[in-house]
């Protein structure tokens, strides 16, 4: 039945056979050829047999060989078969319709196979030299033949092709006791660029380990030896050392006191006798590891005695018997799989999915599964789980452990299971971390419950500070509980709403915060510290700094001046001068040449009666004439004399440029109003201090700036201090909000951080609607870093900072200030000034002051008025005297 299913099948299929360039397994069988090459052969597999290379004893070998592959093919395969080629000359034709190369050859020539092999989409598979690098994993494979105790440079090669090492420099440190001819292989497996990948070269140095007469003085030279080192830059501190058993513990010691070891620095031990001394137990290695240290061992894991096991059968023809046996299997489940599709589907669309010779042989390699052969030649990699290990209480402390990432075998060669360096790759790889932090809004602050809290329980905590640290635990791998130190109560009234609250510069960290980063309980402290008031501390570090604090002063907005001499202020008092003096001089000189010139005496004789020239009749009523003109009030009958009509004409001229300067400079009061003078930095508070008082952060960074500080130029600045000065006051994180209250009064000035003074500006203009301060931006130029703190010998606090410069670059840290703080003073005269000139109606103010002289006037006409019937009477009186004696 199947035999008539395979023969219909077959016919059926011719079609498919005329289109595909490799005949499909259900037409013919698949051919293997084996190409052997000579020397190759009997350098490495005759000489296992016997000790007479004739060419009888290579042919029997060769056939008895090829019989080996042509049994398992035969066993393994029922559906179709396998037929066997063997060429043993390396040029032989690749093109003759094989399906399979197999070959048998040192390394180059098996390169240049398989160049050739690819190109008729051969499926290869290869037995080759030792230190030969393996062919691409899923284009063929290579199987090295090699004895126990040769494997390490092709362990280098393999780990370098599946990218487990990718290093392109390292420092490699060879102990005395390693066998000085593997040296030069090794160093060469490590360094050469490798075919087919995008590896390419990496570059080594070499130093030697000397031991000496006793423990103490190999420990000695050990240290003199690494303290020797070169220096390494971050991105290439990679040492590999290989070392016998008993030394490693001396070399991690004298690395760890010479600071070798550390987040950065990469270790990769090599340690070769492994196997001689412990039975696949490395737990002790756990001892030697510390916390933040990338450490890994590549350890000898053979095991030799158990010869029983077939697993330690490392000949050729084991290889070949498994390799063919499960090229075999393969090929069935391939022929399987062809003619599972073929009764599915029809014929045309059998033929459209025909796989191609390429993507069949791709599938052979993916079937063929690791032969056991050899498999007792085994190294192990572990790597150190140790970073955040050691941090927090007693409770929050794991041991180190120690991670298996990778093994060896000579087939399929490096197996990897996790990156070599799990930290360098995955940071703290998720762990738990404590981290203390303090309510302290806006830098951090705890949501209270009416806000609304996001998914995690993580945004609990929010701020400035949270939003840097969130990153950072994003980008270092690891999750975080917090130890939240409680704020005394006073402090926390202040600061109950973190949306308003500002950090005054006076502002301190709670001790309890740094006693628990001191005592090494946290990972880090993520508080804003001010690095200027903490730098003496030398019980904890500070990392980079997140931003810079500059001070500031919030002085009252100055108020526009009286404005009731607005009417007078459009010229000064010289002007107003010399306009009344030009008024009382121009009008006795109009009278003279008005009353002296021929023509007035013609005109009056000619024409007694017309009563014309009344107004310029005498000196004081040409001085009114003048100032009526003056006004554009009268005057508008002009003199008859030429002389005259001169004077009143220039005169007019005069009015005329004096009353255009006035109006257009009225307008230009009116609109933007005299101001007082601002309070802008220290100086003017300096230059004020009779009339203001003003207030410092206490114990802050400015404040010990003054006190310290001797410069020449500084020596005036510090008035400024408490107790230099009646009027200098300070305040502290409890009285800021006070002192802020007080300035509105308008005799008060409060020196802090810019940053809070916005803030507090802005809250009272969002309260109020009205601007109440002015802030001053230039406050001595102190620039105060704030940072975050971490334990002193914490080794993770490089790690951070290369984080937090990241965020420096890429511009988060900008957004976020940008988002937590007012950028921009929201009563800033750019925007304030504007606005108001636009909107500005005259009010009384503006008009009371001309009201006042019109009062003025009326009352001196009345006062004038009183006196002219006081003198009428005195005259009657007079005349009544006079006239008396006449009566009489
Ligand atoms: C081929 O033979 C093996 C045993 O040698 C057997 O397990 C397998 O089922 C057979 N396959 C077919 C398709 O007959
Ligand atoms: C395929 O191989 C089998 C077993 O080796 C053999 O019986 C069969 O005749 C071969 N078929 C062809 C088409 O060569
Ligand atoms: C690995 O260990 C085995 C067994 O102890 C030993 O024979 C072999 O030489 C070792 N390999 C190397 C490279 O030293
Ligand atoms: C490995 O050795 C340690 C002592 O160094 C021992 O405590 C542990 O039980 C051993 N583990 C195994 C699996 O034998
Ligand atoms: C964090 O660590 C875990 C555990 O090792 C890992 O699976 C994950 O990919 C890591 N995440 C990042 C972003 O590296």
């Amino acid at each position: 039945m199947a035999l008539i299913l395979i023969v219909v099948l077959i016919y059926s299929c011719r079609f498919v056979v005329g289109f595909n360039d490799f005949p499909s397994l259900m037409t013919a069988n698949a051919t293997m050829v084996i190409v052997i090459e000579k020397t190759f052969y009997e350098r490495k597999i005759l000489i296992k047999e016997t000790s007479i290379f004739t060419r009888e004893a290579y042919e029997k070998s060769v056939a008895s060989f090829t019989s080996a592959a042509t049994k398992i093919a035969r066993e393994r395969m029922n559906i179709s078969g396998l037929s066997i080629h063997v060429a043993q000359d390396m040029g032989a034709n690749l093109a003759r319709d094989y399906t399979i190369l197999l070959s048998v050859a040192t390394c180059s020539s098996t390169w240049e196979l398989f160049g050739r092999a690819k190109k008729e989409k051969l499926v290869h598979l290869a037995i080759t030299d030792l230190d030969c690098p393996r062919l691409p994993k899923d284009e063929g494979i290579s199987i090295p033949l090699i004895e126990p105790g040769e494997e390490l440079p092709q362990i280098f090669y393999d780990m370098r092709i599946s990218r487990g090492l990718d290093w392109k420099r390292a420092i490699m440190l060879f102990d005395e006791s390693f066998e000085q001819d593997s040296i030069g292989k090794v160093v060469q497996a490590f360094c050469n660029e490798l075919p087919k990948s995008d590896l390419g070269l990496a570059s080594s140095s070499l130093y030697f380990l000397k031991r000496g007469k006793s423990e103490i003085s190999t420990k000695r030279i050990i240290k003199e030896i690494l303290a020797a080192l070169p220096p390494r830059k971050p991105i290439d501190d990679h040492i590999i050392v290989v070392a016998a058993y008993n030394v490693i513990s001396f070399i991690l010691e004298a690395a760890r006191s010479l600071r070798m070891l550390s987040t950065g620095s990469q270790w990769l031990f090599v340690v070769p006798d492994m196997a001689k001394y412990t039975s696949g137990n490395v737990t002790y290695l756990i001892e030697l590891l510390g916390e933040g240290e990338n450490i890994a061992f590549l350890y000898n894991d053979t095991n030799l005695n158990i010869r029983s096991d077939q697993s330690c059968r490392t000949g050729a023809t084991c290889h070949v018997r498994e390799l063919v046996g499960a090229l075999g299997i393969a090929l069935e489940k391939s022929l399987s799989m062809e003619i599972e599709l073929y009764n599915r589907v029809t014929e045309e669309e059998f033929e459209q999915a025909g796989t191609t010779k390429f993507v069949r042989s791709r599938n052979f390699i993916k079937y063929i599964r690791a032969s056991t052969c050899g498999r007792c030649i085994k190294w192990t990699v572990v790597s150190a789980l140790t970073w955040g290990n050691r941090i927090g209480s007693e409770a929050d402390i794991e041991p180190h452990t120690l991670l298996g990432t990778g093994v060896w075998t000579p087939d399929p060669g490096y197996e990897s299971k996790d990156y070599l360096f799990p930290h360098v790759m995955h940071g703290f790889r998720g762990k738990t971390l404590p981290v203390v932090t303090y309510h302290n809004p806006p830098w951090q602050f705890q949501m209270t419950k009416t806000e609304e809290i996001t998914e995690s329980t993580k945004a609990q905590w929010d701020g400035f500070v949270f939003d840097v640290f969130h990153e950072l635990s994003k980008s270092l791998n690891f999750t975080y509980k917090i130890v939240a130190v409680e704020t005394p109560p006073e402090i926390n009234l202040v600061k109950s709403n973190p949306l308003k609250a500002a950090m005054s510069a006076a502002e301190k960290v709670p001790e309890k915060v740094t006693e628990l980063v001191r005592s090494k309980s946290v990972f880090i402290a993520a508080c804003a510290y001010t690095v200027g008031v903490y730098r003496k501390d030398t019980t904890i570090k500070f990392t980079l700094p997140m931003t810079i604090q500059t001070y500031g002063l919030l002085a009252p907005r100055p108020k526009p001046l009286s404005r009731v001499l607005l009417f007078a202020s459009p010229y000064t008092n010289e002007s107003w001068a010399l306009l009344t003096t030009a008024i009382i001089i121009v009008g006795p000189i109009l009278y003279l040449v008005h009353t002296f010139s021929p023509r007035t005496i013609d005109e009056a004789v000619k024409n007694p009666q017309e009563p014309v020239y009344i107004g310029l009749s005498s000196p004081s009523r040409c001085t009114w004439y003048i100032y009526g003109a003056l006004l554009q009030q009268g005057g508008m009958n002009l003199p008859k004399t030429d002389g005259a009509r001169l004077i009143v004409g220039t005169w007019w001229l005069v009015v005329m440029v004096v009353v255009a300067t006035y109006s257009g400079s009225l307008v230009a009061f009116l609109t933007f109003p005299k101001m007082e003078a601002p309070i802008k930095n220290v100086d003017d508070v300096i230059e004020r201090r009779g009339e203001i008082t003003w207030s410092l952060p206490q114990d802050s960074f400015i404040e010990d700036f003054l006190t310290v500080s001797n410069e020449e130029g500084l020596v005036d600045y510090k008035r400024l201090l408490r107790g230099n000065e009646p009027h200098a006051q300070t305040h502290d994180t409890v009285s800021y909000e006070d002192n802020i209250h007080d300035v509105k009064g308008g005799k008060h000035v409060v020196i802090d951080w810019k940053s809070s003074l916005m803030i507090s500006g802005r809250n009272d203009y969002i309260e109020t609607g009205r601007c109440a301060f002015s802030l001053g931006t230039d406050v001595l130029f102190l620039e105060e870093p704030i940072s975050m703190v971490v334990p002193t010998d914490s080794p993770y606090l490089g790690l951070i900072n290369v984080q937090l410069q990241r965020m420096h670059e890429s511009g988060l840290m900008d957004k976020w200030i940008a988002n937590r703080f007012p950028t921009q003073d929201s009563c800033s005269d750019s925007l304030m000034g504007g606005f108001e000139a636009a909107n500005h109606k005259v009010d009384l103010e503006d008009m009371q002051g001309i009201f006042f002289i019109l009062i003025l006037g009326y009352i001196m006409g009345t006062v004038i008025l009183g006196y002219e019937f006081f003198r009428q009477h005195r005259q009657l009186a007079k005349e009544r005297k006079v006239i008396q004696p006449f009566v009489q």
